[in-house]
């Protein structure tokens, strides 16, 4: 018999049908003369109750076995459960167990764990509810992601992971090493020297698939990346991973106002595509992370985004009378505390920032004309603050190669980039979605390494 995933025949089947359900148990109950168990398979938060009645093959037998954590196949027939919050259950008439799982040393027990300790058991933190919900919430993102852009006619372009440049111009670099471990005598292995380099060349893990996606913006007009980055900074905040997700779309004939509208346009298509597809879950989250995530997402669904320059938005944090633990003039870099208040106290809903000083921003983005700011846009949300970086880029080859050499980065370096202003050049805008951030300010879990599965930070990166 085909075997059926848990969510869908909760959602689906009626009594009677006969059906046949793998995954692994999460609570065993026995009662006089019968034993109930209830299986998850990760397609949803509930689980299927199993009754076991003793005319099961093997039952005693199998009942010792059906501890907390086992890998299990059921099959059987569906009747209407007279219990509280499900339609049916399964009445079982064969049970096969495939793993075992010792109730003493399982490592999840019936409890809440908390999430610190969790992040301690990666391997095995996907088995609890809050965790299924979250990659299930994640899938429905990316899926979303892919849906919107590949409607609009977006090309989903594939950057290189490593690279030799640092778009973000911030140090924050991973090295790449071309060292062969096998070269070496095993005494050596201890004391390899990391700074070796990549075939000779200089070599990264990227810090953003901009600058590539810009040249593919070049022949496609409208593309997008999806994929990991890197960044090396030391920070162990609830916000920042050392290696995150990055969805980075990019358009030729478009400006600030264009990457804007487009940025806003995106943020309500997910959140609706993830209310619709994962109800359950955002209800759990509702009701068991954060009871402001329904209202959230209904905001930011229904209601238009404000829209305000980093000028007056330092005038909006000078005025205000709370005390900032970094202070704010004109020409300083937003702190998460600043861009958490405008978002969640002034505006009470997403806030975009845009035309920073051109002396806190990258090189590539557009110098507009006070000659001092660029035409730069961060998309700031409550709770989590920036969650989108973006801007226009600069076009003009000579207002770029100058910018260049008053940063003293090398232009033998740029060649290929500064090519794309030399032929064809044309006003272009992107910006970069940081997917965790996302997925956090949906779920409205607390920290960045709880929305990820296998988290990378300076403390975390097990395995
Ligand atoms: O603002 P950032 O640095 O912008 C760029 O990298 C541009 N090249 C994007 C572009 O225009 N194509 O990063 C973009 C977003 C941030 O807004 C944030 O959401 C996320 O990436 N981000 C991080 N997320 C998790 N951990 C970190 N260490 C992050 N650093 C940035
Ligand atoms: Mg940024």
């Amino acid at each position: 018999m085909m075997t059926r995933r848990i969510g869908e025949v909760l959602k689906n089947s009626q009594p009677d049908e006969s059906v046949t359900i793998q995954g692994w148990v999460r609570t065993k109950r026995e009662l006089k003369g019968f034993a109930f168990i209830e299986v998850n398979d990760g397609s949803s938060m509930a689980n299927l109750q199993v009754i076991l009645n003793p005319d099961v093959p093997d039952y005693e037998e199998s009942l010792k076995k059906l501890n907390t954590g086992a890998s299990v196949e059921v099959s059987g027939i569906l009747v209407p459960s007279p219990g509280k919050g499900q339609r049916i259950e399964l009445e079982a008439s064969s049970i096969k167990i495939y793993g075992e799982s010792e109730p003493e040393t399982y490592p999840l027990q019936k409890k809440r764990h908390s999430f610190e300790f969790l992040r301690t058991i990666g391997h095995l933190r996907s088995r609890t509810n809050t965790m299924g919900a979250v990659m299930r919430v994640r899938n429905a993102c990316a899926k979303a992601i892919h849906q919107f852009f590949q409607e609009r006619g977006f090309l989903w372009v594939h950057t290189p992971i490593i690279t030799a440049s640092d778009c973000e111009g911030a140090g924050e670099l991973f090295t790449v090493t071309s060292l062969n471990l096998n070269d070496l005598p095993r005494t050596e292995k201890q004391e390899i020297d990391f700074a070796q380099d990549f075939f000779g060349r200089r070599a990264y893990l990227t810090v953003s698939g901009q600058l590539e996606a810009e040249v593919m913006a070049m022949a496609f007009q409208k593309v997008y990346t999806f994929g990991p980055t890197f960044r090396a900074e030391n920070s162990n905040t609830s916000r920042h991973l050392a290696e995150f997700w990055m969805v980075e779309p990019e358009m030729a004939f478009c400006d600030l106002k264009g990457d804007r509208e487009l940025a806003e346009a995106f943020l309500k298509y997910i959140f609706k595509s993830v209310l619709d597809n994962c109800p359950e879950d955002m209800e759990f989250f509702n009701q068991r992370i954060d009871n402001t995530v329904l209202a959230t997402a209904d905001n930011i669904i229904n209601n238009e985004f404000a829209c305000i320059t980093y000028t007056e938005a330092v005038k909006l944090l000078e005025k205000s009378d709370r005390q900032f633990e970094y202070p704010v003039e004109w020409g300083v870099d937003l702190q998460s505390e600043h861009e958490r208040y405008l978002a969640e106290e002034l505006f009470k809903k997403p806030v975009i920032v845009t035309d920073y000083p051109a002396s806190i921003k990258a090189f590539y983005m557009r110098l507009n004309d006070d000659g001092k700011t660029v035409a730069a846009m961060d998309v700031l949300v409550p709770k989590v603050g920036e969650i989108i970086g973006g801007s226009q880029r600069e076009e003009r080859l000579d207002v770029l190669e100058k910018r260049i050499k008053e940063l003293g980065m090398l232009e033998k370096d740029l060649w290929w980039y500064l090519d794309l202003r030399r032929f064809g050049t044309v006003p272009h805008a992107g910006f970069g979605l940081g997917f965790e951030r996302v997925v956090q300010f949906m779920t409205g879990m607390g920290n960045i390494r709880d929305v990820i599965p296998f988290p990378r930070t300076p403390l975390n990166a097990e395995f």
